[in-house]
């Protein structure tokens, strides 16, 4: 552990996996009352990816993006200091980020799981600029994944057709503040509304005669859809335009809007309201769904990958979710 104080972010590389298994709104239509029209029309969704498979966990998308994100730079695993896993959808409770760094081998790195659901990556990534900004480490590997096809009510069609599985990853490094692009982030949670969209714990009373326990499993996630829809719409363009402000930064500066995957309506009204063009709106739910935390950094990984972002652009990152959770991270891409 080095001391270097007040250093800069740099994001060194992005990887992203998916599962190969697809489910088109077609598909869906066998499984629940709903059609392509309506599911494309209210979402933009046009099919996700599903994790099947006995044995099959987030690990295992998780792990993929990372090595690919590795390879890219042909960096060794044992450079990496810290592994944040941004997951609501684990396959230990006890965290799953450890088995990640025994997969990777990145043996010299903690290794710890964050949940925030949606805004998962978001906070992963500001927690992991702390870490660099501080001189506590230099090389952080961020990872955004969810399966969350194995916690959906699949006779619920208000929300079986909106998810999808898979992972991002990034990896960051401290710098000389001259190369930083983590410019700012603004971050906010309103647990009074965690109602509306949850997994929650179910009790039973376990069945002991002098054991006064409650033991049980989580439930199915639950979502009042039209909140979720009116707190985005209405808080994620307030979290972007301060921390734009804070930074002196217009919103015609921006190059990108780089928002979690929720709904193509969502995005568009969120670009509106900032008087952002709808052209500036990285979309990739068509053929995703909304993949919580992995939603950005597969976003991201595939706009690199098809040279949508240049050098000095301004990218707007927003995640917003359960908790309820939201908040905006700006960046000043450098390649
Ligand atoms: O990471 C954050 C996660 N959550 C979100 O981003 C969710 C945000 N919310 C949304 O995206 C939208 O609210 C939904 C896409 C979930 C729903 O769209 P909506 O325009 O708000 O529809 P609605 O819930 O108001 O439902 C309209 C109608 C209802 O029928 P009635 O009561 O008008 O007869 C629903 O029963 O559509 C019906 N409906 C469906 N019909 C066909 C609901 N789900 C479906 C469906 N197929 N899958």
């Amino acid at each position: 552990m080095k001391s270097l104080m007040m250093q800069g972010t740099r994001i060194l590389s992005t990887g992203s996996a998916v599962p190969n298994s697809s489910l088109n709104n077609s598909q869906i239509s066998e499984i629940v009352e709903t059609s392509d029209e309506w599911i494309v029309t209210r979402t933009g969704i046009e099919e996700r990816r599903l994790l099947t498979g006995m044995n099959k966990s987030v690990v295992d998308l998780a792990v993929l993006a990372a090595l690919k994100a590795l390879d890219k730079i042909s960096m060794s695993p044992s450079e990496i200091d810290l592994i944040i896993l941004a997951t609501s959808s684990p396959n230990d409770l006890f965290g799953s980020a450890s088995q990640i760094q025994s997969k990777i081998k990145a043996l010299n790195a903690v290794a710890f799981d964050l949940t925030a659901a949606c805004s998962g990556f978001v906070l992963s990534m500001v927690t992991a600029s702390q870490f660099l900004k501080s001189g506590t480490y230099r090389t952080i590997l961020v990872i955004g994944a969810d399966v969350l096809s194995k916690w959906i009510d699949w006779s619920d069609r208000s929300t079986c057709i909106l998810f999808g599985d898979g992972a991002g990853a990034m990896i960051l490094q401290s710098c000389p503040q001259k190369d930083n692009q983590i410019l700012g982030f603004q971050l906010n949670t309103d647990g009074s509304y965690s109602n509306h969209l949850s997994l929650l714990y179910k009790e039973q009373v376990y069945p002991h005669p002098v054991l006064n326990l409650y033991q049980g499993s989580f439930k199915y996630i639950s979502m009042n859809g039209k909140e979720v829809y009116k707190f985005a719409v209405s808080q994620v363009p307030i979290s972007i335009l301060k921390c734009l402000n804070s930074l002196n930064i217009s919103t015609h500066d921006v190059n990108w809007l780089l928002l979690h995957q929720a709904n193509e309506r969502i995005l568009k009204a969120i670009a509106d309201k900032l008087c952002i063009s709808n052209n500036k709106i990285i979309v990739n739910l068509n053929k995703y769904g909304n993949t919580s935390a992995a939603s950005i950094p597969i976003a991201f990984d595939e706009a690199l990958t098809e040279n949508k972002i240049s050098n000095n652009d301004i990218i707007v990152i927003s995640g917003f979710g359960a908790g309820l959770t939201w908040g905006t991270i700006i960046i000043k891409w450098k390649s």
